[in-house]
């Protein structure tokens, strides 16, 4: 017979513990453990032969693709893998604020235009404020139902009978609560639970369901982190604080890549779509100054241009300062360990500050090339050639090594009316490039890298060592 006991959840992670503690041994977080409502344990002595059979079917190709629904939002599909897929569950998770229910009230009237169901499912706000928001943003439509609930059970029962929606959005599933759990909404096994009826729902009725989940650092409130294993999709909305773009990242897939991303931009008129993300990256060069740099990096399966600043100035302090914006700064520290030994390029009496314009953040090794090249540029005030791009990687002994997908990233290069390229020249003896007008420079070793630019400015300076020795004989 089923057996009822109490457990104790981690409201961070998920974790059961027998019994109650301050601290979750799983994920270290204090203060997150609570009891929660007594579920049934699995029967004891389950033996064979009881259950029913199931159906096994073979490996075979015979199965057809996914279909797809394209959204109407461009940057959306594309970070779906091509469009909505019945049956499917969507975690969109992010900050409280980011606009999630922006991109999706934007979204339900998008796919509404096309003659498709859906309902909106608001747990947090009003039918009266979505209403007014959707005005606001001149987004009202006929086809979108609209509904103000929380209750998991009569989400169902509406839903669930005649002619379901195509598309379902619930908004947020922290607020969403089943009444047969003694659990107050937003912990682990509410959001479990409704998450679960949910997503049965969602299956059984073949409609594409949305769930909005909201990351905090509060353990009081279950993340979307517990409910990643059960949805196919994970989005994530991020966004810097101060910057208006906002970005949607692919974390999970069971549809397609998870190395896409979509951008838009938060307007007074919502969330617009960027569909050439390297112009708004590099909008603001005005002339060309010293210390500035493009990159030619990629997204996912996306070129996208940034512009890397470096500044370098003077210091009086044993220790000078190294600040980093958009990268890593353990890189930046190698790239200038790099220049110091293998090209005798002195920032040791230097302060070396590195920024990625526009407030994305760059994870590519391939960037290395582009920032030794705005510090170059930074340190001897000259500004790099007009209209150049550059990638590679940079070794430990001074080499640029190859990096991927050299050619989309020179397509993109020269689509924004970029003329000429730095490249590792070991990529570049295996590029084919035929249809490209870009002017290419082949770089091997970084001190290469520094005459091809500055010439006998950035010549070899003797070590510090033997300076000090001529410095000495000399008086
Ligand atoms: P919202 O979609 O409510 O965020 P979430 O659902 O992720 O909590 O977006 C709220 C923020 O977006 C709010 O701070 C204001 C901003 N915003 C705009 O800048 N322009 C707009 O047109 C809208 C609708 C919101
Ligand atoms: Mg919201």
């Amino acid at each position: 017979m089923a057996k009822s006991t109490s457990h104790f959840v981690c409201q961070s992670c998920g974790a059961v513990h027998p019994k109650w503690s301050g601290k979750c041994d799983d994920c270290g977080s204090w203060n997150t453990i609570s009891e929660e409502a007594s579920i049934e344990t699995t029967p004891k002595g389950l033996t064979y032969g009881k259950g029913k059979k199931i159906d096994l079917v073979t490996l075979a190709a015979d199965a057809e693709d996914a279909a797809r629904t394209g959204t109407g939002i461009g940057e959306l599909d594309r970070v779906l893998g091509g469009g909505l897929v019945a049956g499917s569950a969507v975690l969109i998770g992010g900050d409280p604020g980011i606009g999630k229910s922006t991109l999706l009230l934007q979204t339900v009237v998008a796919i509404a235009q096309k003659g498709i169901s859906c309902s909106y499912i608001s747990g947090e706000e009003s039918v009266a404020q979505v209403t007014l928001r959707a005005k606001r943003l001149g987004l009202l439509s006929p086809n979108v139902q609209l509904a103000a609930a929380t209750s998991v059970r009569d989400i169902i029962a509406t839903l669930d009978s005649g002619n379901p929606p195509q598309v379902l959005i619930i908004d947020s599933i922290q607020t969403m609560y089943l009444d047969n759990l003694d659990a107050a909404p937003g912990t682990v096994s509410q959001v479990r639970a409704a998450s679960h009826e949910l997503i049965k729902l969602a299956k059984k009725r073949g409609l594409t369901l949305f769930l909005v989940g909201h990351v905090t650092k509060d353990g009081q409130i279950a993340g979307p982190r517990v409910l990643e294993h059960m949805v196919d999709t994970v989005l994530y909305f991020e966004g810097e604080r101060g910057h208006e773009f906002r970005i949607l990242r692919a974390v999970k897939n069971r549809f397609g890549g998870t190395d896409e991303i979509g951008v838009f931009e938060m307007t007074g008129d919502g969330l617009k779509e960027i569909t050439n993300p390297s112009a708004l990256f590099l909008s603001g060069r005005e002339g060309v100054v010293s210390g500035a740099c493009v990159f030619a990096g990629m997204e996912g399966s996306r070129p996208l241009l940034v512009e890397i600043q470096a500044l370098v100035a003077p210091s009086y302090m044993s220790a000078p300062r190294r600040a980093v914006v958009g990268w890593d700064s353990n890189r930046l520290a190698m790239i200038l360990a790099v220049l110091e030994t293998r090209c005798g390029i002195r920032f040791s009496d230097k302060e070396v500050y590195l920024s990625v314009a526009g407030g994305i953040r760059i994870n590519e090794p391939a960037a290395d090339l582009a920032v030794a090249a705005a510090l170059l540029s930074a340190l001897y005030d000259m500004p790099l050639p007009a209209a150049c791009v550059m990638f590679g990687e940079i070794g430990l002994s001074g080499e640029i090594r190859a990096v991927s997908r050299m050619e989309a990233r020179l397509k993109e290069a020269e689509k924004l009316g970029f003329t000429s390229a730095y490249i590792p020249l070991a990529t570049s003896k295996k590029t084919n490039f035929k249809g490209l007008t870009l002017a290419i420079k082949d770089v091997e070793t970084v001190s290469d890298l520094a005459r091809q630019l500055f010439g006998a400015k950035a010549s070899r300076q003797p070590p510090v060592a033997s300076r000090q020795k001529t410095l000495e004989t000399e008086s």
